[in-house]
């Protein structure tokens, strides 16, 4: 397939080139766009063909429900069986923006869309590239991260033309993403609010606008525990770069200590040795090594929106052992440390 690349500006968008983007969605094909988190590939939420077509794009087990993407507040209607009172609320003080909230769906979505649930994922990106697309693709756009299953997921437009360019119709580039992580998914069918991925909107926020404590789905906080994640799309074994990934935790320059120590001995064996470490760190490391800034180590948003880059340039630089700190785990740091854990297998080292 050829896939058609256009460059978007957020400040000047081109309506013409919104309403051909939003036109292949109603013909039935397939467009990534980019939003405030991550990229999307989007396609017609409410048509089973178009999220066959992403499930086959992408890669990716169709047992993985999709997020249905809207414009405005008056669309949540259409694909939610009802609105309880908690997503007015959350509505009012995170859309549009990174927040994802799992409701009962209603009859226009396809099962296709929900991976075979009857509860519908709902999201209102801020992005106004994404907000206008949207709006000129009828709607209701279902996107997984553009990304092909398995890598991490596409934070600027150069790794979505990397995995989708010939998969798709039409890619949408518009830079680097803000936030730099998937939304926050809160799922409100259940009696209290529960968290099933963190993000950048933290569970903090949620309680306080919620003026109840939300819960957390156990097999998020506890990995090792025997239940399944709720999301489905939370078992699979996402962002991993493709060497073996340690965390070391401790005191800064213990860390630091251990790495030098382990990346020397990986070097005595011939292999290319990586670390992920914050910038105030990143003198303290062994000068053969292949060192990443995460930003600063005050900064949690930087290290949110660098990550998965980081893991990327890892794959491209062919790194064959990686060794990360660990990182601050106050506001979106939380969701940063989620994903790191799961590229590193949950394999941490104290020290
Ligand atoms: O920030 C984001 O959420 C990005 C952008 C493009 O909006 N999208 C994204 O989509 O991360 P995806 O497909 O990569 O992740 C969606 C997650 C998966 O873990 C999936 O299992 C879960 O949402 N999910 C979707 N519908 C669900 C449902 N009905 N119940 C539980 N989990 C659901
Ligand atoms: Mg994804």
């Amino acid at each position: 397939m050829n896939t058609k690349i256009i460059r978007v500006e957020e400040n000047d968008i081109d309506e013409a080139l919104i309403k051909e983007a939003g036109d292949v969605i109603k013909s039935g094909g397939l467009v990534a766009f980019p939003t405030e988190t991550v990229y999307g590939l989007g396609g017609d939420a409410l048509n089973p063909e178009s999220s066959k077509k992403i499930y086959a794009a992408k890669g990716r087990p169709s047992d993985n429900p999709l997020i249905v993407h809207i414009a405005d507040m008056e669309s949540l209607a259409k694909v939610v069986k009802k609105i309880p009172k908690e997503a007015y609320v959350l509505a009012e003080a995170f859309w549009p923006g990174p927040l994802t909230m799992i409701f009962e769906k209603s009859d226009a979505v396809p099962f296709e869309t929900t991976g075979g649930l009857s509860t519908v994922a709902v999201r209102m990106p801020s992005d106004k590239i994404a907000n206008a697309f949207i709006k000129a693709a009828g709607g209701y756009v279902a996107a997984p991260s553009a990304n092909l299953s398995g890598k991490p997921s596409p934070t600027e437009d150069k790794y979505v033309i990397e995995d989708m360019d010939g998969r798709i119709n039409m890619i949408l580039c518009g830079g680097r993403s803000l936030v730099g992580l998937e939304s926050t998914i809160v799922d409100l069918t259940e009696e209290t609010p529960v968290i099933l991925r963190p993000g950048y909107i933290t569970e903090d926020m949620l309680s306080k606008a919620l003026g109840v404590k939300v819960l957390w789905d156990r097999a998020i906080k506890e990995p090792a525990a025997d239940v399944a994640p709720k999301a489905p799309g939370m078992k699979y074994r996402h962002y991993a770069p493709n060497a073996p990934l340690t965390i070391v935790e401790g005191d800064a320059d213990k860390v630091a200590d251990a790495i030098n120590r382990l990346g020397d001995k990986d070097i005595t064996e011939g292999k290319k040795v990586a670390v992920i470490a914050a910038a105030e760190n990143t003198a303290k490391y062994d000068k053969r090594f292949l060192i990443k800034s995460a930003g600063s180590f005050y900064n949690e948003d930087e290290a949110a929106r660098l990550l998965f880059a980081i893991l990327r340039e890892l794959d491209d630089e062919d790194a064959e052992v990686i060794y990360s700190e660990a990182f601050k785990e106050t506001g979106v740091g939380c969701a940063t440390m989620n994903r790191l854990m799961k590229a590193a297998g949950h394999h941490v080292l104290t020290v």
